[in-house]
């Protein structure tokens, strides 16, 4: 989000434009398409017309503005609406970008990108979706991280350290620029106040809707897994967010980052991780004959809330 906050006061105060949408279409989201990779590329060219769908994009697109361009113009094209959230690498500044802009400078950029194709970003009014199963409002944020998913026992100074310990040391140490703010960290915290006033104020002012809230990072710990890489959950949230889907009346929190696919119930609230990720990530659905399309997740209407009193996780392979 800008840090001007006259901006973010006067987004606040507009946030319930209408969806020129079919009542009987459906929102998708997919995240982590990575577009640096060539079969990555290839497989958004299979990217199927939807034309009374919409589509959320959460995050990871890839890091330059011809990613986004390549993204945003063949999505636009399939769907009727498209929303995008920011992920971790759209904000890197390459080593062959030097001098470029960095941080909130690269944010905006993106945020430019994605006016120029009509798609709406987290600076827009939230979109109200008016379906089956009653209105809700498309909530696309960023909030970033601030090492906060780690163990008690872990010191917030000690956090970067006790991951190199395993090996595990994100990327955004050496490309993610937290410039103007001085650190992640403090640039997690902006963010994270001015998301809080943005959705308190859609709520307040849509006690009918639900809300969908579709961000890059998940918004709670205990649904971040990562069998290989167990720490670099510092650089997957902040716990700051962690009961926002209850606050802010969520029906669904669609994500991405994490490139483990997964359905979750909280509260009664579905958390979807919606990512394709790295080729070999999916290659074992490619080589059974599926394409992107496969990977689109349903978020509306989508499917009901389970019956059971603590809902398994879901490890979906696909979609
Ligand atoms: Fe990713
Ligand atoms: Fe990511």
């Amino acid at each position: 989000m800008y840090s001007d906050p006259l901006m973010a006061q006067a987004e606040a105060a507009d946030s319930d434009a209408a969806l020129p949408s079919n009542p009987c279409g459906r929102l998708y989201a997919i995240s982590d398409l990575h577009l640096s990779y060539k079969s990555n590329r290839e497989a958004l060219e299979e990217l199927a017309p939807h034309p009374n769908d919409c589509l959320i994009i959460c995050g990871d697109i890839g890091e330059t503005s011809e990613h986004l361009r390549l993204a945003f113009s063949t999505a636009t094209a399939c769907f009727e609406k498209v929303f995008w959230a920011p992920g971790n690498h759209e904000l890197y500044t390459m080593p062959s970008q030097q001098g470029g802009a960095r941080g909130e400078g690269k944010y905006k950029e993106c945020v430019e990108v994605a006016r120029e194709y009509g798609v709406l970003t987290p600076e827009d009014p939230y979109a109200r979706w008016h379906g089956e199963g009653g209105p809700c409002l498309i909530a696309p944020i960023f909030t970033l991280y601030d090492y906060s998913f780690r163990p008690d026992d872990v010191t917030l100074e000690d956090a970067v350290k006790w991951a190199k310990e395993e090996g595990v040391e994100a990327t955004d140490e050496v490309l993610l620029h937290p410039d103007p703010y001085t650190s992640r960290i403090e640039w997690c915290e902006a963010l994270v106040a001015q998301t809080e006033t943005k959705l308190a104020d859609a709520v307040a002012r849509n006690p009918d809707a639900k809300l969908i809230i579709a961000g890059h990072w998940p918004l709670r710990q205990d649904v971040v897994k990562l069998m290989l890489v167990p720490r670099f959950s510092i650089w997957c949230g902040t716990k700051q967010t962690d009961d926002w889907h209850t606050r802010f009346n969520a029906k669904v929190v669609v994500s991405g980052h994490l490139h483990v696919r997964r359905t979750d119930w909280r509260d009664e609230t579905r958390f979807e991780e919606c990512s394709l990720g790295y080729p070999k990530q999916w290659k074992e659905c490619k080589d059974s004959g599926m394409d992107i399309n496969d990977f689109l997740r349903e978020i509306l209407p989508g499917p009901a809330v389970p019956t059971d009193d603590k809902p398994a996780t879901i490890w979906r392979r696909y979609g």
